[in-house]
């Protein structure tokens, strides 16, 4: 396939949402500043939405990034449905033209790429929540690289589905609700820590079609590339060496930390850097929920009276898809009018600038994995608020073993005074004192995993090396 000497060539694909198409460029600019000629494609719904968000069009977002010493090429690809098509309010529709549409029209491009490529492609490198990955990319005689953008912990529960099943505590009408002690590499789990789609007792949707195809396809993948830290989860990442070549190199951030150069928000970006400059140190509260999860009215109107209740300086970002039901606006009658200078409340910002400001001092957040890696590398302690699929094991990793945050609720529902008294516990006094210091610490994990002898950096010079090894 290949000549000796060849200069490796990867078609990238993340899977399109916000949360995924952000560490596959990160990864993009990564492998390509290691010599990697990249050809990124994004479905063109994203690079509608992208364009959309930025003030200057973004025909290739990769513009601002490429020098003459980067080799990223841009194309994008039909997701089956129309462009207009509302993918959030339709997301079953949605999720079933990924699982039967998708594929046709991704093999015909990877067809045209790997036709006419100079240099030769050598790997597809696509997100393990494809259903096509190794199918197609055997067919091409292309090396199958599985990116997984979650812990370590999610990938191997998924994996080990049949197992979690075997056991009774996945996929039976009455799931068992003990302690899990037998998935290799984690020591214990409790049921309700296992991501929601492995809690369901409707196992026929979509979704579960999707993953379930999905890792088949990533347990035949040649190479799994995970953007997690090998000193954060050593037993999982171990247990699951002995079966796959499978790398941590996370954490995959841009460059320096900075804003990318790079167009991946899916929606405009407010600015909160001003209002910020005006605050203290360590006094704001920073609260998301990520780019597709959704919440109840309930849990939204409770949150609001608790941090009225603190009155605690927050920023709040509210998607305006961020109740599911068409209720109007979710916060409780006269609340904007009540904060005043205390807040703000925007539709997106840039998570990584707010986050990296000094005067934030917590994060509430729905632990979507991005977040937590920012949000350590910040230092800022977390109040945990798990919504939807891996946020809940997620949550596992943050509070239960990395004693970085706490969660939001104790019990089934979220109630203003509990919420109050968290905020106080995670900002304020010797406990808020407590979380800094322990943050501190992950956060020099992180750090060093990405020193040019850290385990990061090692493990992805590895797989370079493990991949040219195999095409030459
Ligand atoms: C989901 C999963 O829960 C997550 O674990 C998986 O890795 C991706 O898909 P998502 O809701 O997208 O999560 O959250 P998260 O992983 O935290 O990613 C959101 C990204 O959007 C982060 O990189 C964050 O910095 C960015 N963001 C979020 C913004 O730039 N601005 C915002 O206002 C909110």
């Amino acid at each position: 396939m290949a000549n000796t000497h060849q200069k490796p060539h990867a078609i990238l694909i993340p899977y399109p949402l916000q949360g995924h198409v952000i560490p596959f460029v990160n990864l993009a600019i990564k492998l390509a500043s290691k010599g990697f000629t990249i050809t990124f494609i994004n479905t063109q719904s994203v690079h509608h939405q992208i364009s959309k968000a930025q003030t200057d069009s973004a025909d290739d977002i990769f513009a601002g990034a490429r020098n003459s010493a980067l080799d990223i090429r841009y194309s994008t690809v039909s997701d089956g449905l129309p462009l207009e098509f509302d993918r959030s309010l339709n997301h079953d529709e949605f999720m079933e033209s990924i699982l039967h549409v998708f594929s046709d029209y991704v093999e015909e491009l990877i067809a045209k790429i790997v036709e006419s490529a100079v240099p030769p492609v050598t790997c597809l490198i696509a997100d393990t929540f494809y259903v096509w990955p190794t199918t197609i990319g055997k067919k091409f005689g292309l090396i199958n690289v599985s990116f997984w953008t979650e812990p370590a912990l999610v990938f191997t529960l998924y994996y080990h589905m049949e197992l979690l099943r075997n056991n009774g505590h996945f996929a039976s009408n009455d799931n068992r609700k003990d302690t899990i002690s037998y998935i290799p590499g984690v020591w214990a789990i409790e049921p309700t820590d296992l991501m929601s789609y492995l809690q369901a007792t409707d196992i026929a949707t979509v979704v579960h079609r999707i993953i379930f195809k999905a890792f088949e396809e990533a347990k035949a993948a040649d190479i799994i590339l995970c953007n997690t830290v090998q000193e954060l989860e050593p037993e999982t990442i171990s247990a699951l060496q002995v079966k796959k070549p499978f790398y941590a190199i996370g954490p995959i951030f841009p460059t320096g930390f900075t804003k990318s150069s790079v167009a991946t928000n899916l929606w405009s970006e407010s600015d909160c850097t001003q209002w910020l400059n005006t605050k203290p140190h360590g006094s704001v509260l920073y609260i998301s929920f990520g780019s597709y999860a959704h919440a109840s009215k309930n849990d939204i109107v409770e949150i609001a009276k608790g941090l009225l209740l603190s009155k605690v300086n927050f920023i709040w970002v509210l998607r305006p898809d961020i109740v599911s039901s068409d209720d109007g606006d979710p916060l409780p009658e006269g609340f904007e009018e009540e904060i005043g200078e205390t807040a703000m409340i925007v539709p997106w910002c840039c998570q990584i600038e707010v986050l990296s400001h000094p005067a934030i001092g917590g994060f509430v957040t729905h632990c979507g994995w991005n977040s937590i890696l920012e949000s350590i590398w910040c230092r800022v302690p977390m109040l945990c608020f798990p919504l939807l699929t891996d946020q809940f094991t997620n949550r596992r990793l943050v509070v239960d073993d990395w004693r970085v945050g706490i969660n939001l609720k104790d019990g089934k529902t979220v109630n203003a005074d509990e919420v109050s008294e968290k905020i106080d516990r995670l900002m304020g006094g010797k406990s808020g004192e407590e979380f800094r210091k322990e943050i501190n610490e992950v956060r020099k994990v992180l750090e060093n995993a990405l020193m040019a002898d850290g385990s990061s950096e090692k493990n992805l010079d590895q797989f370079v090396e493990d991949l040219m090894v195999t095409i030459r």
